[in-house]
């Protein structure tokens, strides 16, 4: 017996020596990296395959037990038994310590923190002259007005005969205004829509048309051959200058705030007459031409910021609509919106309205 013994013995030290870079998995695992731990159960699933299996050597041995003399056949058949036990209890501990070990670093690894802060997406909004066009519309709508839109490609009707503007007129020349190869004209002014809605909607009458105008300038800090006005039409009978300085004056008002002023220089326009400029006191240094002791910048210290153009509506215009002008009279007043943006903003470069680069437009919403 004590031959069968031994090799029950050598397949136990075997064993033990195969294990050993295991023993220290049967208790807790620290310090060992998922790879690290992912290594040690694949070679550990190969170690238990090699002493537990079939063809392992105890499985062989169990065949011993019926070779030993009856009389020692018990105690041999037992001691087969611990041993085997103990490879098996053995390998089982680290395989489970190593399972446990595992997952717990697999969920530590894929661990989500609820709490952090979303990634928000980025949200458009509108663009600068947007914001502003809408704020100004909010204000005419408020007094009573309704918003025109028109066509930008016109006729040479539109956009000159019926606004009174003579043939031989600079405007007219084509250096200034774009025009297609048959012929149609980019309208120069929002002034058409005057003539459009009083043959649309007849008078009385009240508008604002806002929308984009095309001339042919060479880009530059104050110039883009594409820009946006707003231009404004009242026909009603007895409309006089007065109400186009209450009108100009009431709406600058809603826009910089009550204290704003309001004044008109005579000037010319081919429909309007008289034509008059209207100018505001600057919205930074109240008028005073001097912001935090320094020349105030939107007005250059001149304490007035100059906007548009206005008047009572030419009798030629009206006649020209099938408006009778010994009957209706009228105001209308337009303005460019680039301008004006860049003045409230300081910005010193109009273009940037139409570079789209997000870093600028981003900061206002
Ligand atoms: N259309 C003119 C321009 O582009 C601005 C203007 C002046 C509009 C006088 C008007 C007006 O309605 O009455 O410069």
């Amino acid at each position: 017996m004590s031959e069968e013994k031994k090799q029950i013995e050598i397949i136990q030290a075997a064993f033990r020596e195969d294990f050993e870079r295991f023993a220290p998995l049967r208790t807790e695992i620290n310090g060992l990296s998922l790879a690290d731990a992912e290594n040690f159960s694949r070679e550990l699933a190969e170690l238990k395959t090699r002493h537990t299996g079939k063809k392992s050597e105890i499985a062989g041995a169990k065949k011993l037990i019926g070779r030993v003399a009856p009389e020692d056949r018990g105690a041999f058949g037992q001691f087969v038994q611990t041993v085997e036990k103990e490879i098996v209890s053995a390998i089982e501990e680290a395989e489970n310590n190593l399972k446990n070990f595992i997952a717990g670093a697999k969920t530590e690894r894929e661990k989500l923190d609820v709490t952090l802060p979303g990634r928000r997406p980025r949200v458009g909004h509108l663009h600068i002259l947007t914001l502003l066009r809408q704020q100004i519309e909010d204000i005419f709508v408020s007094m009573g007005y309704a918003i025109e839109d028109d066509r930008e490609i016109e006729t040479d009707y539109y956009n000159f005969d019926a606004l009174n503007i003579p043939e031989s007129h600079p405007a007219r020349e084509s250096q200034d205004t774009f025009y297609t190869t048959d012929g149609f004209a980019l309208r120069s002014q929002t002034s058409t829509v005057q003539i459009r809605a009083m043959e649309r909607r007849g008078v009385p009458l009240r508008i604002i048309a806002p929308g984009r105008v095309f001339r042919r300038d060479t880009p530059d800090m104050t110039h883009t051959p594409m820009f946006h006005q707003i231009e404004g039409l009242c026909v009603d009978k007895g409309i006089t200058m007065a109400h186009l300085k209450g009108t100009v004056a009431e709406w600058l008002r809603r826009l910089f705030g009550e204290k704003t002023i309001t004044r008109l220089r005579p000037s010319y326009f081919p429909f309007t007459e008289p034509s008059a400029e209207f100018d505001f006191s600057c919205f930074k240094c109240g008028g005073t031409g001097i912001f935090e002791n320094e020349r105030c910048r939107p007005c250059k210290g001149s304490g007035w910021i100059e906007l548009g153009g206005s008047g009572m509506v030419h009798p030629n215009v009206l006649r020209a609509c099938n408006v009778d002008p010994t009957v209706y009279s009228g105001f209308a007043f337009g303005f460019g919106l680039e301008r004006m943006c860049a003045l409230m903003y300081e910005l010193d470069d109009i273009r940037l309205m139409f570079e789209n680069d997000v870093r600028f437009l981003e900061q206002f919403r």
